[in-house]
């Protein structure tokens, strides 16, 4: 496998940086998984990890009405989501914030609400449920998604498309057996409709990918990388029933 040159992570990024958001979601799966959550105050105080862009993170803020911490490590993100924060006249509700979800330098104990979509497995799901559980007030929940197993015998272009990018990945029974390990009560779980992978994700990044190799036709490196890009869209439209997004929605017991 070749690693990525500097000018196709360019591309890469120009492509993703300009998403509405950076992986599947949408806004009713955001408002299924917060009904799950159980006795939450009126006005949670919420933390939602590796937030992109912030596209859950304002179906978030227009859900409820509690502050939102929104934290990642790409500071270019965490730039475009302060702007658009400031544009919807937000800045009372979302703080975004430059960190690392492994180690954030965050008050324990602070949150009654950890929101994750697509980025707790960077640190792995485990280790993470357990370190932000003490981030989390007592009774606090955490509700995340992450990408599943659904075929036991999927085609070898996708088994080495998750070998490259989750290597761990795993089944929902997997997950549901951390959470059980890190003492954490299962509120409940559902998998995520295709419509949720197309919405705001692949449909605007097909869209994007067409606009950059009118923008860079004659960039070899540039093309390349956007062709590997349209691969990963190809290979969920032909092979979405090999995997997919589960939510998950878990509270402390105490
Ligand atoms: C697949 S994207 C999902 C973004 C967003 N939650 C969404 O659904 O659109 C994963 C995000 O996690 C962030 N990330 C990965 N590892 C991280 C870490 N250790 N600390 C903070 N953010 C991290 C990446 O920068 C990226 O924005």
């Amino acid at each position: 496998m070749t690693e990525p040159t500097e000018r196709s992570w360019e591309v890469f990024l120009e492509v993703y940086e300009a998403l509405p958001r950076q992986g599947p979601g949408n806004r009713a799966c955001a408002a299924r998984a917060l009904a799950l959550c159980r006795d939450l105050p009126p006005s949670p105080a919420m933390l939602d990890m590796g937030c992109g862009v912030g596209g859950q993170t304002l179906h978030l803020a227009g859900l409820t009405t509690g502050p939102i911490v929104a934290l990642d490590r790409h500071a270019p993100s965490i730039r475009r989501l302060g702007r658009t924060v400031v544009e919807r006249g937000l800045s009372g509700r979302i703080r975004p914030v430059v960190g690392d979800m492994a180690g954030p330098a965050l008050e324990p104990g602070s949150f009654d609400l950890i929101w994750s979509e697509g980025a707790l497995y960077n640190i792995g799901i485990e280790h993470g449920l357990r370190l932000w559980s003490a981030l989390l007030r007592p009774g606090g929940h955490i509700a995340f998604t992450d990408a599943v197993w659904r075929r036991k015998d999927p085609p070898d272009e996708v088994r080495a498309a998750f070998a490259q990018d989750y290597p761990q990945m795993g089944w929902t029974d997997d997950v549901l057996a951390a959470i059980e390990r890190c003492g954490l009560e299962l509120l409940g779980h559902f998998t995520l409709p295709d419509e949720a992978w197309w919405e705001d994700f692949y449909t605007p990044m097909a869209e994007r990918v067409r606009v950059l190799q009118r923008k860079y036709p004659h960039d070899a490196e540039a093309l390349g990388a956007l062709e590997s890009i349209g691969l990963e869209i190809e290979l969920h439209r032909r092979h979405s029933a090999c995997y997919a997004y589960e939510f998950f929605v878990v509270r402390r017991r105490d």
